[in-house]
C-alpha cells in the first residue's frame, strides 16, 4: 500500500491506474479506524480495481467547543489496518496541504436546507465543513465511486445532494452500519466512553428499535418521539433529538403511503456525543 501526503503524488498514482483502464473507489475517513471502516474498504473493493482511503481529521467540520484537538489520531495503526483490509493507497494530507490558503480562509461549500436540521441544528456549520472537505477530496482523488457509511445518515444525504447538484461524475455507494453484538454502532467516538457509559450505550439502538415498533403498531409519531427522548434520559443520556423522518430527504413525514421512514437519534453520554439511525423497512 502506498502512503502519500501530497496531492501531486496522489494524482500521479491515481492517474497511472486510470490510464491503465482501472476503476477507482474512494473511502474518506478521519482515521482511528475500526471494523466499521474496514467494512467500507471491503465494499469499495467490490466496486473497483483500486481503493484509495483518506485519513484526515478535518478542522472545518468541528465547532469551536468540539473535540477536534482530542479526536483520536492513530496513523500507524490505521496504515496497518488499511493495508490488511486491501486498500491500495492511503492519502493522509496535512491541514496545509488540504487548505493551502488556510482552513479559516478556504473556499466553502454549503448545501442548503438539509444541513440546517438534526445534526446541522445541533452542530452549526458542521455539514458545511464536511461538504467542503469532501468536494476537495473528490477533486483530488477523482474516484469513480465513493463509499459512505449509513451511520452518518444525514452526511450521506448531504453528499448525495452535493454530487447530484454539482453533477459530479461519480457514484455514491452507501454502506450498512457495523454494530457490536449488543447493538452499539461502531464509531471512533466509542473510545471516549468509560466502562459504565459503554454499558449504557446500547440503549441508543434499543430506543431506535422501540421507535420502529411504535410506528409499526400505528402510534402517532410525536408520541413515539417523546417516549424515545424520555427513555434516552432514563438511560442517562442527554438527547439532542429522537426523530422519525423521511429517508429520502430527511423531511418530516407527510403521512403518504409511499414514504420510506427512518428513525434518527443523537444524544450525549457524559461528554461523548453518539448518533445512530434505523430505517423502517
Ligand atoms: O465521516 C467522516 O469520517 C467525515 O465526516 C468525512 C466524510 C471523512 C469528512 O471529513
Amino acid at each position: 500500500m502506498q502512503i502519500l501526503e501530497q496531492v501531486r503524488a496522489l494524482r500521479e498514482a491515481v492517474g497511472a491506474w486510470r490510464r491503465g483502464g482501472e476503476r477507482i473507489a474512494f473511502v474518506p475517513t478521519m482515521g482511528n479506524l475500526h471494523a466499521g471502516h474496514y467494512s467500507l474498504i471491503a465494499l469499495a473493493r467490490r466496486h473497483a480495481d483500486r481503493v484509495v482511503a483518506s485519513v484526515f481529521v478535518n478542522p472545518t467540520q468541528f465547532g469551536p467547543n468540539e473535540d477536534f484537538a482530542r479526536y483520536p489520531r492513530t496513523p500507524r495503526e490505521d496504515a496497518a489496518g488499511l493495508e490488511s483490509a486491501g486498500c491500495d493507497l492511503m492519502f493522509c494530507p496535512t491541514v496545509a496541504e488540504m487548505y493551502p490558503l488556510g482552513h479559516d480562509r478556504c473556499v466553502q461549500v454549503r448545501v442548503p436546507g438539509l444541513t440546517e436540521e438534526l445534526d446541522g441544528a445541533a452542530r452549526p456549520g458542521h455539514f458545511d465543513g464536511v461538504a467542503t472537505v469532501v468536494l476537495r477530496l473528490f477533486h483530488m482523488v477523482q474516484p469513480d465511486v465513493a463509499v459512505f457509511g449509513r451511520k452518518d445518515f444525514q452526511q450521506l444525504r448531504v453528499i448525495e445532494y452535493l454530487v447530484r447538484d454539482l453533477a459530479l461524475p461519480l457514484e455514491i455507494v452507501p454502506a450498512p452500519i457495523a454494530r457490536d453484538p449488543d447493538g452499539l454502532a461502531l464509531s471512533s467516538r466509542n473510545r471516549y466512553l468509560g466502562e459504565e457509559e459503554r454499558a449504557r450505550a446500547p440503549a441508543l439502538h434499543r430506543t431506535l428499535v422501540a421507535m420502529r415498533e411504535g410506528w409499526r403498531e400505528g402510534r402517532a409519531i410525536p408520541s413515539i418521539q417523546d417516549e424515545a427522548l424520555a427513555s434516552l434520559r432514563a438511560a442517562g443520556f442527554v438527547p439532542d433529538y429522537a426523530e422519525i423522518r423521511r429517508s429520502a430527504d430527511l423531511a418530516r413525514p407527510a403521512g403518504t403511503c409511499d414514504e420510506i421512514l427512518i428513525a434518527l437519534v443523537a444524544a450525549r453520554l457524559g461528554s461523548t456525543r453518539l448518533i445512530d439511525n434505523l430505517p423502517f423497512v
